[in-house]
């Protein structure tokens, strides 16, 4: 808790800084994500590297990235969202190469403008329902300012969400654990899309359940997102699900460094 407690209160602090990042957003015929010649190793593993020549996503778009396990997908991923640095090229989120960011301006960044759903979603164990989808929020001025657009508080914009997949109120102030996996599933999508990113970035979040399932929350995901008009790039080693994507990507056949 302290840790959080520290980084907001750095945030508020940096709140001024925040509105001068605001100068970085997008043109509206940029592309959300533009990569050139990015190459990726890690420094003790020979068996891998991460090579692509150019990819890019347009505003909206919906990209499906599949590829067998092993071969890079989470690690693209970490790769656009910031959390990993290339070796070599650039990544362009928005228009800002991430890659030459200091590491607190990338955090803010991703903070900003990406909402990320993972694998194991990620939900805090002691944290409410509710304050597991604000969390969004508290590291981001400009999530919670465009969360308020049109709704009392950033608190009413989250029982919005969650009222809208389907989580009724008496689940709200439960922790994590008291919910059923597609209910937690659920409350990853809502932390991802409060704010209203520019980009949800999405990590095999269907991976323990059932096809009809898998479906179902692919549905929610994607409408969901195109009510916010975001970009969503998912990866699955599930390749039968790209139908409902604009776009499929083979992340192997990308992979200039694919090695057999
Ligand atoms: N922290 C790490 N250090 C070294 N190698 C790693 C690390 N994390 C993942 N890898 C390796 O990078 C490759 C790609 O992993 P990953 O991106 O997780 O694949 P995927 O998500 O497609 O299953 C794998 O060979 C994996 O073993
Ligand atoms: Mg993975």
């Amino acid at each position: 808790m302290s840790i959080l407690t520290t980084s907001a209160a750095r945030h508020d602090s940096a709140e001024t800084s925040s509105r001068a990042q605001e100068r970085h957003e997008p043109a509206a015929a940029g592309f959300a994500v533009q990569i050139d010649d990015l190459f990726f190793a890690w420094p003790r593993n020979r068996e891998f590297a991460l090579d692509i020549g150019q990819l890019t996503l347009e505003p909206g778009e919906r990209v499906f990235v599949h590829g067998p396990s092993g071969c890079g997908k989470s690690t693209l991923l970490n790769l656009l969202a910031g959390v990993l640095s290339p070796k070599r090229g650039s990544i362009r989120v928005l228009g800002s190469d991430i890659a030459r960011m200091s590491s607190v301006a990338r955090d803010r960044f991703r903070a900003d403008h990406i909402g990320m759903i993972f694998q194991q979603f990620n939900l805090i164990p002691y944290l409410s329902i509710i304050d597991n989808v604000l969390i969004a929020c508290w590291f981001s001025q400009r999530r919670r300012a465009r969360a308020t657009q049109g709704v009392a508080s950033v608190q009413a914009e989250a029982q919005r969400l969650l009222t809208r997949l389907d989580l009724a109120p008496t689940l709200w102030r439960r922790r994590p654990i008291e919910l059923s996996i597609g209910q937690q599933q659920r409350v990853a999508l809502a932390r991802a899309l409060i704010g209203r990113p520019e980009i949800v970035i999405a990590d095999e979040p269907t991976a323990a359940l059932d096809d009809r399932r898998q479906q179902a929350f692919l549905k929610l995901l994607d409408e969901e997102c195109r009510v916010a008009g975001a970009s969503l790039i998912y990866v699955s080693h599930y390749r039968n699900l790209a139908l409902a994507f604009d776009r499929e990507i083979d992340l192997e056949a990308l992979n200039r460094a694919h090695m057999h």
